[in-house]
């Protein structure tokens, strides 16, 4: 039965959350299985403009099962304001949005060694967006010092956050900063209330989803960040801290690969970056600037503009490749329109070699120049077109290399941030993009 991932194949903000919206009238279920609330994901639905951290895009249709699983990081606070966000704002939440018990729960000390440790073995910071992500990512590997959703309901949790409140004061006085010292018991008050309030949400969703996907339910996993982002496979150390490319689906949500039967790469048809980290094609002069204005390019939740830059199909023909990629998205596309030329990234030139396998170690990356292809730019705005065929030759042109260079077929192209401004391809077209 269908279970179709949405994953995006850049260093993330690559307009996952409209897709996922876009695709959940035909699904039954959409997953939230990595990350935090890092995640800014917005949705742009009857005029009103919607930002999501935590829940999962397809919060806006009703009887649509919204769950968030064992693979998230999650932040009580965080989850308890955007529920209260959304309600305020007229979206129903109540039994239609679940979170598994397993995930692990982000705690004040998180915060604190996030802030104090932003940086790499070399010194250059990551450029974390300081949600505590990667300090509970860290305590979930390690275990000791870890608290899982479950666990705020048990007897022990108060003696156990107690300890692990000296702990961390001890470990902030290691890491320079004794000022910092936390309050077991208070932390323990303000914790126990969010479980409360919390309580009607909470169960076992690795059950939950294995029983729909064995009953034929359709299922549509909502992935967070960007491949390029992925603890593994991603520009470590300047990556987040779950696995964010196509291969963190079953590990997060534990649904087997098996179910997954469709698998749409999400892209900008341009490349950003928000945060440290090598960018071969980045633009800091006027192309960088014109994208940046043109796509609004500034952090959904934290507000940082982000770097912008050339499309590179090197980076993104790795991530369509690691994540088994079937189809393509391609958003942002009238961000482009009015320059006179287009440049896409072909191979990396470095130490004199050209190279199209996108390197493993990020002293590589960094010094590889781009190797350019360069195209004809359209001069028409697209916003108001409806069918791929209508779209100026010269942007056809465009999404036909861009899509020959991934190695995937197109299936949309959006063309502005409305629902209505999306352009679905005609799966019997010659090339599959116009
Ligand atoms: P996500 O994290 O992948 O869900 O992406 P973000 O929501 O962080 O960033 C994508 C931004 O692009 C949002 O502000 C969207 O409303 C906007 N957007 C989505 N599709 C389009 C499009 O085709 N054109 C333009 N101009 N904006 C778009
Ligand atoms: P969505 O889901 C873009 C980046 C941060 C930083 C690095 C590590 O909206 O696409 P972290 O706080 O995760 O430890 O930061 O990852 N980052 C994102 N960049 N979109 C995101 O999410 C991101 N989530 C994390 O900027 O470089
Ligand atoms: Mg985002």
């Amino acid at each position: 039965m269908p279970a179709t991932c949405v994953i995006g194949l850049q260093w993330g903000d690559e307009a996952k959350g409209k897709i996922v919206d876009l695709l959940t009238e035909q699904h039954d279920i959409v997953v939230r299985y990595q990350g935090g609330a890092n995640a800014g994901h917005t949705v742009v639905t009857g005029g009103q403009k919607f930002k999501l951290s935590l829940v999962p895009s397809g919060i806006f249709h009703p009887g649509v099962q919204c769950v968030i699983t064992g693979g998230v990081v999650l932040n009580p606070a965080s989850l308890l304001d955007e529920i209260q966000g959304l309600t305020d704002r007229g979206v129903a939440i109540g039994k239609n949005l679940i979170v598994s018990d397993r995930a692990h729960v982000i705690f004040p000390w998180h915060f604190e060694e996030d802030r104090l440790l932003d940086q790499c073995s070399t010194g250059e910071s990551i450029g974390t967006t300081m949600r505590g992500i990667g300090p509970c990512y860290r305590d979930k590997v390690g275990r000791s010092w870890a608290i899982r959703l479950g666990d705020l309901y048990r007897d022990d949790f108060r003696q156990r956050v107690e300890q692990i409140a000296k702990g961390k004061t001890r470990l902030m006085a290691g890491m320079g900063d004794a000022k910092i010292q936390f309050d077991g018991e208070q932390v323990y008050r303000q914790y126990a209330d969010y479980a409360r309030r919390l309580q009607p949400h909470v169960t076992d969703t690795t059950a939950f989803l294995l029983d729909a996907a064995e009953a034929g339910k359709r299922i549509l996993f909502e992935g967070a960040q960007g491949s390029l982002l992925d603890i593994d496979h991603g520009t470590f150390p300047f990556v987040t801290s779950s696995n964010s490319s196509g291969v963190g689906v079953s590990g997060g949500s534990g649904v087997p690969g098996r179910f997954m039967t469709k698998i749409v790469g999400v892209l900008k048809a341009y490349t950003t970056r928000v945060g440290g980290g090598p960018f071969p094609t980045e633009q800091e002069n006027d192309i960088g600037q014109h994208i940046r204005q043109r796509g609004n390019e500034y952090g959904t939740i934290t507000k940082r503009p982000r770097r912008c830059g050339w499309f590179d199909a090197v980076a993104a023909r790795y991530s369509a490749r690691l994540g088994g990629v079937d189809v393509l998205s391609v958003m942002l596309l009238d961000v482009l329109s009015q320059l006179p030329e287009l440049k896409i990234c072909v191979a990396y030139e470095i130490a004199g070699r050209r190279v199209t396998n996108f390197p493993s170690h990020v002293d590589d990356l960094r010094r590889a120049v781009p190797v350019y292809e360069t195209l004809p730019g359209w001069q028409q705005e697209v916003y108001d077109v409806r069918r791929a065929e209508d779209l100026p030759p010269l942007a056809r042109n465009y999404l036909e290399r861009l899509s020959h260079l991934v190695g995937c077929p197109i299936e949309v192209i959006s063309i502005g941030p409305d629902r209505e401004q999306t352009i679905v391809v005609r799966s019997n077209s010659c090339c599959r993009c116009c």
